[in-house]
């Protein structure tokens, strides 16, 4: 039985394009893979906290006294424990939200979700595969002229790598803010990338 992790960073909840896109493919999903389990976490129900110095101080006294199975690792234990990852967030300021960049940085945790080795090499210790982020854009960044300013997916493929996550995927839709653009045939595009995808992830 597989386990996929989706994190929702979809700050406009049901209005928002990027979950819309990311329910579709977990529905694919879930139909290719019928005794799949998938568990999701709302970056805007659960609210972390930023990593302030109370909470950095409180997370490095832990962290040093060998306390790996506090509560406040919780999260990086259950991105490190999962098979398939799924993060679906809006483009926003090139990238992604802040809720989803608190959230990087609470699971970032030494020896849960990576390590270093005998030679002080980093080494990825999370047990998934694949991670895919589901995102739709207002401009489009797959041009040659506009690739390098798309600073989410990229750095969330270097995260991966960290983390020891060998594949990365991106699955967006570009341009939708785009007043010349067709809207509807954009997403209805994405949306056959999508359950093309869902077969395969
Ligand atoms: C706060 C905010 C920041 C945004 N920043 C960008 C940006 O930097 N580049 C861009 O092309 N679109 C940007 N957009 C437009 C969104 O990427 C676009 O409308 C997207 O489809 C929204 O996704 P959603 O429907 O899932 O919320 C931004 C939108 C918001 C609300």
């Amino acid at each position: 039985m597989e386990e996929l992790l989706f994190i929702n960073a979809c700050v406009r909840g049901d209005r928002s394009r990027s979950l819309k896109l990311a329910r579709r493919f977990l529905e694919g999903w879930q139909k290719a893979h019928g005794d799949g389990v998938i568990t999701e976490v709302d970056l805007c129900k659960d609210r972390l906290v930023p990593q302030y110095p109370e909470v950095l101080a409180e997370r490095d006294a832990l962290w040093s006294a060998g306390k790996l199975d506090d509560p406040m690792f919780a999260p990086a234990r259950q991105f490190a424990a999962a098979d398939k990852i799924v993060m679906a967030a809006p483009f926003w300021e090139l990238s992604f939200p802040a809720i989803l960049k608190i959230y990087l940085e609470r699971i970032t945790v030494t020896n849960i979700t990576f390590g270093y080795d005998a030679d002080g090499k980093s080494v990825g210790l999370c047990k998934a595969k694949k991670l895919l982020l589901v995102t739709t854009r207002g401009g489009d960044f797959s041009k040659p002229e506009t690739a390098w300013m798309e600073m989410g997916a990229r750095q969330l493929e270097a995260l991966c790598a960290m983390y020891g996550i060998p594949q990365f995927q991106c699955l967006a839709a570009e341009g939708l803010d785009d007043v010349t653009r067709d809207k509807e045939a954009i997403l209805a595009e994405a949306t056959g990338r999508a359950d093309a995808l869902a077969e395969v992830f």
